[in-house]
């Protein structure tokens, strides 16, 4: 099939970085699946690169501070005290293990001046490790006069919502197209959440810089990618690559000098021994930071811990280059059409209520993989909704050139190279349609490739192959077991049937009765429902009843019985 998407002009971006007004949640929530197009229209003159966003953020992330405060605070006293230090660009506050404010200043001084007037913490029973961060506690000098007649703070939310009230929302939806972007809407990283997120990895950016002062900490995975849902963990890469990349050779003379250096078998342990290190300061240094546990042996070494000040789970990884760019890659397609940002957010949403994919790492079906089968299926359309990584390598200039390790990892950066797809299905139509193509997917034969956008024949007999787009020899769900690939078929083919069966009287139905997507994040009902229901509404095609056979063998084992009713649940939670 040819793909119109090759040959770009301009595109639609919805980019979600830095200098591009978001929505707020009640206003999106609201907005029709129409303007919605109409929005992604007017951002199209404002666009960034991916390390574009990504550089403005760290930078802004360095001139900030995080402040544990009282919850009740005169907030206009507490600007101005903090603004004898420099002008102050923008605060807000948040909970968590208490009420934090987050304060971005104007100028980086400005928190050498903050600091310089800081004073050491008077502990009388412990004593305290003295390593001046940018984590403050400010109290109250008089407590019961300061406190007494204010009202608490506003906080930001930093938490989705219950599912159950998700389901609910959803239900005052006019279309299944709306919510989907309801859903997005609820789910999706507020700007205050991206911005706190930067913050850390510049906290542990400051750690890692006093044995390695011109490292940087970034954020990759969904923290960045588009496709973070609040309360995701945060992904970190310490880049030690920029080391030396400023020393100029001196061009005349009869010697060189260089550094002389620890040497050691291989880049992993190389990464296994600054890690430990690392790991090491974060668990002694880092204030909040705890349950640090060094993972040096996994796949990609890691040093994970909880950050308690944002609640945030972090794992910091180096020497994952491919990741951060994998990251990018996301972010791109993410950024092309609003639709697919839905379509992936709905789809991970759905996968974890029905315990498709886990906190706990195991033979379930990752996030990673579901958004790769997710942009698959999109690349799948006619006309492709979204390009092939072939077709945006095809498009890449000398500037996005980049070999990893061996691995061909190039692709266009720049959006605005990216011509719009012509293909104007909507969310209804591929939410059906992504679970009846996975639904009866051949995965014991073929393998999924979003570099080439076609399936393939398997290279090997693991029972899902998603082939990993840039370390193509890889498999990114090597991990997932044949009961997980066939619980995730079985609710696909269950759902493609529960959409294909509702037909647009929806609305005459009472709002308190999930319907359309809300009605796929129920548990399942059983195969007697099932059967009910096709004798009530007569007879179905060829195609549903070959879903229903299927269903027949594999309802029993794998969907959850709730005396055939279906029911609210915080499963997700
Ligand atoms: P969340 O579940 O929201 O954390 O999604 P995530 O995309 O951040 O996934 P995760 O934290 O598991 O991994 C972080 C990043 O590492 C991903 O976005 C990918 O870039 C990369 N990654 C994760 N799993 C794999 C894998 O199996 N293979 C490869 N090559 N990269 C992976
Ligand atoms: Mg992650």
């Amino acid at each position: 099939m040819a793909c119109r998407v090759g040959l770009l002009l301009r595109c639609r971006p919805r980019l979600p970085g830095t200098g591009q007004s978001r929505l707020s949640s009640t206003g999106a929530a609201a907005q029709s699946a129409a303007g919605r197009e109409e929005a992604d229209s007017k951002v199209s003159t404002q666009k960034k690169t991916f390390p574009e966003v990504q550089a403005e953020r760290l930078e802004q992330a360095q001139r900030t501070v995080l402040i544990n405060c009282p919850a009740k605070i005169d907030e206009r006293k507490f600007l101005k005290y903090l603004s004898h230090h420099g002008k102050i660009n923008s605060h807000y506050f948040y909970e968590s293990y208490g009420t934090y404010a987050v304060v971005e200043f104007s100028e980086k001084d400005s928190i050498t001046s903050l600091q310089d007037v800081t004073r050491m913490p008077g502990i009388e029973e412990e004593c305290a490790v003295p390593f001046k961060s940018r984590v403050f506690t400010l109290t109250l000098k008089n407590l019961s006069t300061q406190a007494a007649d204010q009202a608490p703070v506003h906080c930001h939310k930093q938490a989705t919502i219950l599912v159950s009230e998700l389901i609910q929302k959803l239900c005052s939806a006019d279309s299944v197209s709306n919510q989907l972007y309801t859903l997005m809407d609820e789910y999706q990283l507020t700007e205050e959440n991206i911005k706190l997120r930067f913050l850390v990895c510049s906290l542990i950016q400051d750690i890692a810089c006093a044995y390695f002062p011109e490292s940087t900490v970034k954020p990759f995975g969904s923290s960045v990618n588009t496709f973070g849902k609040l309360g995701c963990d945060l992904d970190m890469f310490l880049d030690l690559d920029e080391i030396g990349q400023n020393s100029t050779r001196a061009k005349t003379g009869a010697f060189y000098m260089e550094y002389q250096m620890k040497r050691v078998p291989s880049e992993r342990t190389a990464s296994q021994r600054i890690l430990s290190v690392i790991g090491d300061c974060i668990d002694n240094l880092g204030p909040g930071c705890v349950g640090v546990q060094k993972i040096l042996n996994a796949r990609c070494p890691l040093v994970r811990f909880s950050h308690q000040p944002t609640g945030f789970q972090c794992d910091l990884t180096t020497n994952n280059r491919v990741a951060l760019r994998s990251s990018e890659l996301l972010y791109i397609y993410g950024s092309l059409d609003s639709r697919v940002r839905a379509l992936v957010f709905s789809v991970r949403c759905w996968a974890r209520v029905h315990g498709i994919t886990s906190n706990i790492p195991g033979h379930w079906i990752t996030n990673f993989s579901l958004t790769m089968m997710t942009l698959f299926f999109l690349q799948k359309r006619t006309p492709p909704i979204i390009p092939t990584l072939d077709q945006l390598k095809a498009l890449a200039d000398s500037e996005d050139k980049h070999i990893i390790q061996g691995n061909d990892c190039t692709f266009a950066s720049n959006l605005n190279k990216i011509k719009p797809t012509e293909n104007t299905e909507t969310l209804d139509v591929l939410l059906g349609d992504f679970f009846e193509y996975f639904g009866n997917f051949a995965f014991n034969k073929n393998s999924i490739n979003i570099r080439k956008g076609k399936v393939q024949n398997k290279p090997e007999p693991s029972p899902l192959y998603i082939q990993n787009p840039f370390e193509q020899t890889l498999n990114v769900s090597k991990n997932v077991n044949q009961s997980q690939l066939d619980r995730f078929v079985a609710l696909a083919r269950e759902c493609a049937w529960i959409l294909q069966q509702e037909d647009k009287g929806h609305s005459s139905l009472s709002n308190s009765q999930p319907w359309g997507l809300a009605a796929l994040l129920l548990p399942s009902v059983t195969s007697n429902s099932v059967k009910s229901k096709r004798r009530k509404r007569g007879p179905t095609s060829e195609r549903i009843k070959n879903l229903l056979d299927s269903l027949k063998i594999n309802n029993e084992n794998s969907l959850v019985n709730n005396g055939g009713k279906r029911t609210f649940s915080n499963q997700a939670r």
